[in-house]
């Protein structure tokens, strides 16, 4: 080992930062415990043919990204870089289309792409998802924006914009594709030399492409829209859910070139940005996939999900300047064996009322407590020394007021409850 270092594009998570880690994941927890959504936990590793078939050949994420490798038995397997293909292997897997067809899953964990590392793109990073199986109706792919929408909303992100789109189902979908592959082929040669390749293969992926020249293709008001080229069906699936979004007042744009990066999505796709992220501005996508199942060799099963990134939200809160802290702990400092016998057991009436404490132990003196007690931020430190034991009492000091009282056991408990304001 040459370096005592985390490999490129990932990091630890701690001190400060894991705090917010916790508050995002209550966050989440919360609204998934509201929407009736339950817990999925699928392995960190899946067969690589769940992603090359599920995610799709001709895709970046595929092409490029995966984390693949040989196990020690022969077998290929590759590091799952999304959630939503091995939710829908599990569901087909333990045989859900039969007995239990419409479920609310959701998920919280590290996801792994081989991709070019900046603020807020990783190649371990964390995702959160929902994914709601066997529910056609576009009233549960408004379900699944109002519920990222009120997990935005409780973690008090702002300026987020909502861009939704239809990418059409497999009656209309090759009709616009078709059309685009003339289009983009007329203009083949001020498209960037990726896409060139792409255009004969998977003509809907050169969307994806970022690079100014492609964009700027895009922007042509000639350029064919996908929504010019839906069927009926699909037409009243969008209108319908636009209308929902609207009685439910969330703001959106329809984004006619918004395809995202994985192959799987019919009808629905969306996209939640925020402007202060910079080039990394997606804090969450979903859609549709009702042909998912299928393609994984199940039967026909709708579906409908969206994931966000956890590293994207965690700059956000990190820059609202909140403290995810506890505001309200108290430290215990003993001033010798004794003490922390006490302390010990008065530890466990802070715990039958819920205040949090921070225990030290009886080695330093109360110069190095009472430091310590300032660099964490404490309001109070309960001291017990020879003398608060004589006295059968406890030392009560406030960090603001630099005020000292001794307070027996029941007076300490009620003076913090009421400082705390759980009185
Ligand atoms: P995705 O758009 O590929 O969708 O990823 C969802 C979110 O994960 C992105 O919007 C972004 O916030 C975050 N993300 C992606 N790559 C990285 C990275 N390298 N570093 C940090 N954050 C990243 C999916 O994964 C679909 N499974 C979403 C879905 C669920 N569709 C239906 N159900």
């Amino acid at each position: 080992m040459t370096e005592v270092r985390a490999p490129r594009g990932t990091r630890d998570i701690l001190g400060e930062e894991a705090f917010f880690w916790q508050y995002l994941e209550d966050v989440v927890r919360q609204n998934a415990r509201l929407f009736g959504y339950e817990e999925i936990r699928t392995p960190v590793f899946e067969h690589t043919e769940l992603f090359a078939r599920g995610v799709g050949e001709g895709t970046d994420i595929v092409e490029k990204e995966m984390y693949t490798f040989t196990d020690k038995g022969g077998r290929s397997l590759t590091l799952r870089p999304e959630g939503t293909a091995p939710v829908v292997r599990a569901y087909l897997e333990h045989g859900f289309f039969a007995r239990e067809p419409r479920v609310k899953w959701y998920y919280i964990g590290p996801m792994f792409r081989y991709e070019r590392p900046q603020a807020g793109r990783m190649r371990q990073f964390h995702q959160f998802g929902f994914e709601a199986l066997g529910f056609g109706e576009p009233s549960c792919d408004a379900e699944i924006v109002a519920l990222s929408w009120a997990i935005y909303r409780d973690l008090g992100l702002r300026d987020l914009s909502l861009e939704i789109n239809s990418i059409g189902c497999p009656l209309c979908k090759p009709q616009y594709i078709q059309k685009l592959q003339v289009y983009l082929s007329d203009h083949r040669e001020r498209l960037c030399e990726n896409c060139r390749r792409r255009l004969a293969e998977n003509p809907l992926r050169v969307l994806d492409c970022k690079t100014g020249q492609c964009q700027d293709v895009f922007r042509e008001s000639s350029f064919p829209s996908i929504q010019e080229f839906l069927c009926p069906e699909c037409r009243r699936h969008e209108e319908r859910l636009f209308r929902l979004l609207e009685n439910l007042e969330i703001p959106f744009t329809v984004n006619p070139r918004l395809v995202r990066g994985l192959d799987y999505y019919t009808r629905t796709v969306f996209e939640v940005k925020v402007k202060s992220l910079g080039a990394q501005d997606a804090i969450g996508g979903g859609g549709r996939y009702d042909g998912l199942a299928r393609v994984l060799g199940g039967p026909d099963v709708p579906g409908v999900g969206f994931a966000a990134g956890m590293e994207r939200i965690i700059l956000l809160l990190e820059k609202s300047g909140v403290s995810p802290r506890d505001t309200f702990r108290v430290y215990l400092a003993p001033q010798d064996e004794a003490g922390e016998e006490r302390l010990l057991a008065f530890s466990r009436v802070l715990l039958l009322y819920g205040i949090p404490f921070h225990l030290d132990f009886a080695s330093r003196g109360l110069k190095y407590h009472l430091k310590r007690a300032q660099k964490m931020g404490m309001r109070f430190v309960v001291i017990v020394g020879e003398e608060e034991r004589e006295r059968d009492a406890f030392s009560l000091k406030d960090m603001d007021s630099g005020e000292q009282v001794l307070l027996s056991s029941a007076d300490l408990v009620e003076r913090l409850r009421k400082e705390r304001g759980t009185c």
